[in-house]
């Protein structure tokens, strides 16, 4: 089968790609390397370095697969709030940009990458996929638009669609030198050079943590199922911890006493985050299988034997 990744050079994106090839898939990637980067790929993969906005490339990148996987985007909820107008843009007109040219070419399915951030900060937990969208930020109205793309495409175009909603992944490859990284690559990344962590708010906000490989191995059932098609499905845990208590896990696989500082909490970040992990489990198929611990040490092997990235 062949198979087009946007945003394949990106931390997610890498991750899903090196699955599929291990599946023995024929697949290509479609990235702008604005957040992702060519080294995050295996040297072999096709790689064209193009814009979701680009119709044409998009087009040409559609051509003879079978299943797209996209999850490039603009991925800062606080970037969003700066640059709104930007964040439709790459968000809501290259995400209908993808659904419209894999619909063109006749592909399959297009597993499309929403978040939680969708869920705002509807204080219910926890999150479960029928409750009522609060987005906070332009990222999170952005993939909920998605979300609405996605079913039109779904339901009036012959387009079979999956949105996953990614609660907070963490894992190797994420770029601990971006400030709109995630908390536990920044976290590490402060820990590990013995530099204060800046806790945004009182440390006490709480996060459902997922492991990278976790959530590739959701997307590729995501892929297949006949479940879930013209669903919308939470990738998470089903667990949460505070910050602080992150913080405190990561500098007990570090091997350092965390030095912290506070500060004002970040507009758009949401309070509480847990998912309900019933529909990755019944339609997916998908239980978990690397608990905080495992993960943050295997990231912070990785980021060991990285230089640029500890
Ligand atoms: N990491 C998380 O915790 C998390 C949580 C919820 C949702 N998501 C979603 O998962 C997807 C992947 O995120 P990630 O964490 O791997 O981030 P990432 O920044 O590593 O990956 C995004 C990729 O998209 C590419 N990209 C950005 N703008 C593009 C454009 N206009 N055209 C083409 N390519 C473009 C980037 O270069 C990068 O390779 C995103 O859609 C993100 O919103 C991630």
């Amino acid at each position: 089968m062949k198979v087009l990744v946007t945003g394949g050079a990106g931390f997610i994106g890498s991750t899903v790609v090196r699955r599929l090839l291990a599946g023995g898939q024929d697949v290509q990637v479609l990235d702008n390397l604005e957040t992702g980067k060519l080294r995050n790929l295996p040297a072999d993969v096709l790689c064209i370095k193009a814009d979701v906005r680009d119709e044409a490339a998009v087009r040409a990148a559609c051509v003879g697969c079978e299943l797209v996987i996209h999850l490039a985007a603009m991925v800062s909820v606080s970037l969003s709030t700066v640059e709104p107008e930007r964040c439709f843009d790459i968000n809501v007109s290259g995400t209908r940009n993808v659904l419209a040219a894999a619909r063109g070419a006749g592909c399959r399915r297009v597993v499309l990458a929403s978040s939680a951030a969708v869920y705002g900060d509807e204080p219910t937990l926890p999150k479960r996929e029928d409750m009522p969208a609060m987005p906070l930020s332009p990222y999170a109205y952005a993939k909920w638009q998605n979300e609405i793309d996605a079913a039109y495409f779904q339901r009036f175009c012959g387009l079979e669609t999956v949105c996953l909603r990614f609660f907070n992944v963490f894992g190797p490859r994420q770029d601990p030198a971006s400030p709109y990284s995630g908390v536990i690559s920044i976290a590490a990344r402060r820990l590990l050079s013995q530099q204060p962590f800046t806790v945004f708010g009182d440390g006490l906000q709480t996060r459902d943590f997922v492991f990278v490989e976790d959530v590739a191995a959701a997307l590729l059932a995501a892929a297949q199922s006949p479940q879930a098609v013209g669903s919308i499905i939470n990738v998470g845990r089903g667990e949460r911890v505070t910050l602080l208590q992150l913080v405190q896990e990561l500098s007990d696989v570090i091997g350092v006493q965390p030095a912290l500082q506070f500060a004002d909490p970040r507009a758009g970040d949401v309070r509480h985050s847990l998912s309900d992990v019933t529909r990755l489990r019944t339609q997916l198929g998908i239980h978990s299988q690397v608990d905080l611990k495992t993960g943050l040490a295997t990231t912070i092997d990785w980021m060991r034997s990285e230089p640029d990235a500890a």
